[in-house]
């Protein structure tokens, strides 16, 4: 069901409920939508593309619009294929229609489909005339990709923002923030932009910057709800979350074979309860996938992990979270870590070193449990917590 979110202004996404990861990496227990909007003016215009797996629907949904007009314009925010990949079959059924995109954009079409040589390079601040209205083209660099811009439309105050805003989780009818309950989107904004988005919180920040000067009542991202009622709200969030700011809270991930490191995580958290943290999250490595897992540290300023010595080294999901956690430059955490080992110690020390390496406080010194857990290692567990609590709050 297309839908028309400002006059003359289509929304045409579809809902995929049937893949289960995102890039092939991040779980979509609520699905994903992928956006597209369609401009229909003295020239018709779209605004990113669809996954070709959606072609038929998409062509079916722009005649729906347009009926026989031709497509004039298809601007592409952002390359990646969940929003590009139909660009050759597109070109092929609108012979005529021109790609609009920055140079980095248009080398990554050659790349991608074929060399079109009508396309229409734009630079910063640039603008396209439609008709009744005319576009303008802000680079976004690095929002994820390097070819990433945004597309405004000072007629209705409109952004088009590529990926930006964007969240995991199918629209269940209702498109526009408005119209529906957007709890869980809000919550599925933070694990994207965790996991997708990340490691890039100084371009988020140039971004934001660069377009704070724009007027601004709707958001169009290529996933998840259009924002206008809580546009400012979003903003905020992003703007938080890009300068990796956080909510009191803490984060307990640790692996356990066998229980024992389990119960020391559970120790630090009734610790730091009794001492007044109110937001706790325990992960256990193996049974929480790192989505969710990121989307909790993006959100809490309190990180500790433990992880027992395995083959010498980390237990492997666990280091495998840390390289995470590490390659998206996380700032300004108050860290704790504990380690165990049976009969040869490592993981220990190799926790104790990341917060060196990323700058971040330890303000107490980390546990090391040799074998089972006990009366006298809960007691630690639960000293560590309190102590923690104290630079958490
Ligand atoms: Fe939704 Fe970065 O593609």
């Amino acid at each position: 069901m297309n839908k028309e979110i400002s006059q003359n202004i289509h929304y045409i996404g579809v809902n995929d409920r049937t893949t289960h990861r995102f890039e092939q990496l991040w779980p979509l227990p609520n699905g994903v939508s992928y956006n597209s909007y369609l401009i229909v003016d003295e020239k018709t215009v779209l605004i990113d593309t669809l996954d070709t797996k959606y072609i038929d629907i998409f062509i079916d949904k722009i005649k729906q619009i347009i009926g026989d007009r031709d497509l004039d314009y298809v601007v592409v925010n952002h390359m990646e294929p969940d929003h590009s990949s139909s660009i050759s079959i597109l070109k092929e059924i609108y012979p005529k229609v021109q790609i609009v995109g920055n140079a980095k954009t248009i080398s990554m079409i050659e790349g991608y489909h074929a060399s079109f040589e009508d396309s229409i390079i734009i630079k910063e601040g640039e603008s396209l005339s439609i008709g009744g209205r005319e576009l303008f083209f802000y680079m976004t660099p690095m929002l994820h990709w390097p070819e990433t811009m945004v597309t405004y439309d000072p007629k209705s105050s409109t952004l088009f923002t590529g990926d930006a805003f964007g969240c995991y989780g199918a629209l269940n009818g209702g498109v526009i923030d408005s119209s529906m309950n957007t709890d869980i989107y809000r919550e599925e904004m933070i694990r994207y932009y965790s996991n997708i988005v990340g490691k890039y919180g100084a371009a988020v920040q140039k971004a934001l910057t660069k377009l704070g000067g724009l007027k601004i009542e709707t958001i169009c991202s290529t996933h998840g709800p259009i924002w206008r009622e809580q546009k400012d709200e979003v903003i905020a969030l992003y703007d938080k979350l890009s300068r990796y700011d956080t909510d009191k809270g803490l984060v307990i991930a640790y692996g356990s074979m066998y229980g024992n490191t389990a119960q020391m995580a559970e120790s630090i958290a009734a610790g730091a309860s009794d001492a007044g943290v109110k937001d706790i999250v325990i992960h256990n490595v193996t049974t929480s996938h790192a989505s969710y897992i990121l989307k909790d540290i993006f959100k809490y300023n309190g990180l500790v992990i433990g992880s027992p010595t395995y083959s010498n080294d980390l237990f492997p999901d666990v280091g495998s979270l840390l390289k995470k956690i590490e390659t998206r430059s996380i700032k300004n955490r108050v860290f704790g870590c504990f380690g165990s080992y049976s009969w040869a110690s490592n993981a220990k020390s190799i926790l104790a070193q990341f917060p060196e390496k990323m700058s971040w406080n330890m303000p107490v010194e980390p546990i090391e449990m040799k074998q089972g857990f006990s009366n006298e290692w809960d007691a630690k567990g639960y000293d560590m917590g309190q102590k923690l609590a104290l630079h958490i709050k």
